[in-house]
């Protein structure tokens, strides 16, 4: 059968996964294998920054006390029972001073949750900055220099359940888009 247009695109794997992903709170149990951490980390790399100056740095937890502490200690909104964690973090000695780590890290954070899903994976995205509490547990507990600011907490593993396809709508809204002006 002849596709549609939408299913055309839709077979593009990029598109495919953007369309895809969904923030998923409830892990299974299995680990993850550093091989893909190490896949994500180079697609958190590959992110586009400010003058390419890549003005970040990330903290892998994998380890389980460390793991805890987290959950511990953010409590609140940020719910950590995944068995692995990034912390995308800015160095703001390779920032110019105008605050583009800010979306340098977050162009980072985005990449890592792709690369989550095209290896199987699912995340979540929990933001730090500019939360300042959360900020400043996490640089005194973990020891991070000073101009090394925490930006998100990504969780990150394999879902408890799958999301079915039709609990994943299309969120195009016609209304917000304008073209060459409001
Ligand atoms: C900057 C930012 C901060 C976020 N912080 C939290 C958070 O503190 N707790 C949480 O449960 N989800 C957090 N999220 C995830 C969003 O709730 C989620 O992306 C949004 O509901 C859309 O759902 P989706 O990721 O499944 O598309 C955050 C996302 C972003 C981009």
């Amino acid at each position: 059968m002849k596709k549609t247009t939408e299913e055309q695109v839709f077979n593009y794997d990029t598109i495919n996964s953007l369309l895809h992903r969904r923030s998923v709170r409830e892990y299974a149990d299995n680990e993850v294998k550093k091989d893909k951490i190490n896949v994500i980390l180079l697609a958190a790399m590959h992110a586009p920054s400010y003058e390419n100056r890549q003005p970040w740095h990330f903290i892998v937890v994998t380890d389980e006390l460390v793991l805890k502490y987290l959950k511990d200690s953010l409590q609140d909104n940020i719910k950590i029972n995944s068995k692995a964690a990034i912390i995308v973090c800015g160095d703001t000695e390779k920032d110019n001073q105008k605050g583009w780590w800010i979306q340098d890290c977050a162009a980072a954070t985005q990449n890592i949750m792709l690369a989550a899903h095209g290896l199987g994976l699912v995340s979540t995205w929990y933001g730090l900055h500019p939360v300042k509490h959360l900020k400043e547990s996490l640089k005194k507990n973990l020891q991070l220099p000073k101009n090394i600011q925490p930006f998100s907490l990504v969780t990150l593993g394999y879902p408890k359940k799958n999301i079915p396809d039709e609990l994943i709508p299309s969120r195009f809204a016609k209304e917000k888009v304008h073209f060459n002006g409001w």
